[in-house]
């Protein structure tokens, strides 16, 4: 048997931490619900002692995780928040942090209302040119924070290229690597230092639980933020944990049908009339298509664009009318499920964001977000197209 690590991107989903039980031979892992650890003398434990601190369920999905990033640590958190907070605490007051302009809002939030009370320094700049990233880079900066594709006007960032950036600068540089998934890109194999992702996405899949991960590679990083993850507490349960496990086995299948439906029909709006601009960045008309196919490929290593799609419709009324017509499309916030989604980000993701700073990045009040799903793509385009038809 080849050495795991040699194991191709499939079978490690279905493989890694998914051995079969020791003691019963059960070939799906058993959910460890316990908060406790029996002791068999003072201090003697049987590798576990408290749920908070690690769990055999839980150790199961970071052993998973890891492996599909390419990476040796993975850190399960409750959310994809929780995540992203235990890596910024790693910094303290007077330390600066620089952050891709439109990530999603709740990490605008808890930048600037909680943690920025604390002391630590964010400024949100435009990441799509690197040169632009290292001019930003002070002597204070600790960590350069991407999100690529992001949140949600589908901006990348040549995570190459703002690496080598970072690693001049000897600064960190994290990705939220939500929107692409694993499957799609492994920012980790590009010289990042740390993955974040919001495990309630594309890796969960079925919009059913919150979990959030931190990934890395490095040694020294991988303890400071187990110890983040001890110490402040916002672990994911060993149900939770289960499902993660058991829906990443199909990561594979269901990020490509929903990236394939989501190219079909990213091409087909971008054709409508009715439409003032469609982003996505499969389309030729993208600015950045370039980086799309340097950086976001599968496993296999063939060009994967994504499940997201953002256009501008003429008006209020008209965003209103399109949503409230579309039957297989549900109205919510989230993505990366089986189903898909509709939202309107200035309203609902981003309603954080001060109006100014979203207005001034293109997020108007008549963008448009869809999360494709794994549904017929021929129900898909009835629904956009009787929608628009209204
Ligand atoms: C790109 C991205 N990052 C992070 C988050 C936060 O994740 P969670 O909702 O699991 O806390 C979200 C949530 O929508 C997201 O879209």
């Amino acid at each position: 048997m080849a050495n795991k690590k040699e194991w191709k991107f499939s079978t490690k989903a279905i493989h890694v931490g998914n051995e079969a039980d020791k003691m019963t031979g059960s070939v799906s892992p058993p959910i460890h619900l316990t908060s406790t650890f029996k002791q068999d003398a003072i201090g003697q434990t049987r590798g576990f002692d408290y749920s908070r601190v690690s769990n055999p369920t839980r150790q199961r999905v970071e052993q998973n995780l890891a492996a599909l990033e390419g990476a040796s640590h993975a850190m399960a958190f409750s959310t994809g928040m929780a995540a992203t907070t235990a890596l910024f605490q790693l910094f303290s007051a007077g330390d600066h942090i620089l952050i891709s302009r439109n990530t999603y809002g709740g990490t605008y939030r808890m930048s600037m209302n909680v943690l920025s009370r604390q002391g630590i320094e964010f400024e949100w700049i435009d990441t799509r040119d690197p040169a632009n990233v290292d001019k930003h880079i002070r002597p204070n900066t600790k960590l350069v924070h991407v999100e690529t594709p992001t949140n949600p006007l589908l901006e990348l960032c040549d995570l190459e290229e703002t690496a080598k950036v970072c690693k001049k600068h000897h600064v960190l540089m994290g990705v939220d690597n939500t929107f692409m998934s694993p499957y799609g890109q492994r920012p980790i194999e590009m010289g990042v230092d740390i993955v974040m992702h919001s495990s309630t996405k594309s890796l969960s899949g079925h919009s059913d639980i919150l979990g959030g991960a931190l990934i890395t590679n490095d040694d020294e990083l991988a303890e400071k933020l187990q110890f983040m993850q001890k110490a402040t507490g916002a672990v994911p349960s060993p149900f939770d944990c289960w499902l993660i496990l058991r829906s990443t086995k199909t990561l594979d299948l269901r990020y490509q049908k929903a990236a394939d439906n989501a190219n079909v029909l990213a091409w087909w709006l971008a054709k409508q009339k009715k439409l003032d601009r469609v982003i996505y960045p499969g389309l030729k008309s993208h600015p950045q298509y370039d980086i799309a196919v340097k950086q976001q490929r599968t496993p296999n290593g063939d060009v994967i664009f994504g499940n997201m799609i953002s256009f501008d419709i003429s008006s209020i009324k008209a965003r209103d009318r399109f949503i409230n017509k579309l039957e297989i499309f549900t109205l919510a916030e989230s993505l990366g499920g089986v189903e898909s989604l509709v939202c309107a980000p200035y309203n609902m993701t981003h309603a954080a964001v001060p109006e100014k700073i979203k207005l001034d990045m293109g997020i108007t009040e008549t963008l448009v977000r869809l999360s494709i799903g794994i549904e017929d793509i021929d129900d898909l385009k009835t629904d956009l197209k009787n929608a628009l038809a209204n």
